[in-house]
């Protein structure tokens, strides 16, 4: 009786922590997008484009050394508990108030820039991924699968398969900007267009 109340407890206080903790620490997807995605998947994407072939149509098992193969293992497995992360969490924050998110300082030039740039203002990107949590989490899974792949060919040093995922990994990246962050690309500065305004030199 009392191993199984205090077991209970326990694992109630575990939970509660569990919450208390998510709801305190949780790092912003802002944060996430930052300081995991964009080092993890550049570390990737530079390991590829160091063994591309002479053909430039696949890598060179050759030109890949234990070190990569080892850093590609690391990357690809902190990727992967951020984007686990990403698809569990039952609410995510996007930014904090002193995260400018990129692109959004084109917001407030409405007209000037162009309506699709007023899409990526974090209160927007907060509503498209509260309407649709389970289409976030789904990406967020396609995410996790493919760096789970990429550590499987990194432990294996199986380079066709590397090459295979991570040369579509943007794609990954790109399927859920798309819908919640309405670009993948950076939008002009506010600066390029009174440049073009003042006389053009
Ligand atoms: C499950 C959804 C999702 C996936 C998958 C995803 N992102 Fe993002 N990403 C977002 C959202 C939402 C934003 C917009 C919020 C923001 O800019 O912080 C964003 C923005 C970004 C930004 C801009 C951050 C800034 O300064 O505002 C970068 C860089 C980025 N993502 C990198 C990546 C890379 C690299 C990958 C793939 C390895 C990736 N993301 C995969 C959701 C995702």
């Amino acid at each position: 009786m009392v191993r199984i109340g205090s077991g209970v407890t326990a694992a109630m206080a575990l939970l509660l922590l569990a919450g208390c903790n998510k709801r305190e620490t949780a790092p912003t997807i802002n944060s996430s997008m930052t300081e995991v995605m964009e080092p993890t998947a550049q570390t990737i994407w530079d390991i590829m484009s160091s063994a591309y072939n002479d053909k430039g149509d696949g890598l060179d098992a050759a030109k890949l050394t234990a070190a990569d193969w080892k850093a590609l293992d690391k990357a690809s497995r902190t990727l992967k508990a951020r984007a686990d992360m990403l698809a569990l969490a039952d609410h995510l924050v996007v930014a904090a108030d002193n995260q400018p998110i990129l692109g959004s300082q084109a917001v407030g030039t409405r007209g000037e820039i162009g309506a699709a740039w007023d899409a990526v203002s974090a209160r927007e990107i907060q509503s498209r991924i509260d309407a649709k949590p389970a289409l976030f989490a789904q990406k967020a899974r396609a995410l996790a699968d493919a760096a789970a792949q990429i550590t499987q060919a990194a432990d294996a040093k199986n380079t066709a398969r590397f090459y295979a995922v991570a040369s579509g990994l943007d794609e990954v990246c790109d399927s859920c900007h798309e819908p919640f962050w309405g670009t993948d690309e950076p939008p002009p500065y506010p600066q390029g267009k009174s440049a073009t305004a003042s006389p053009a030199i």
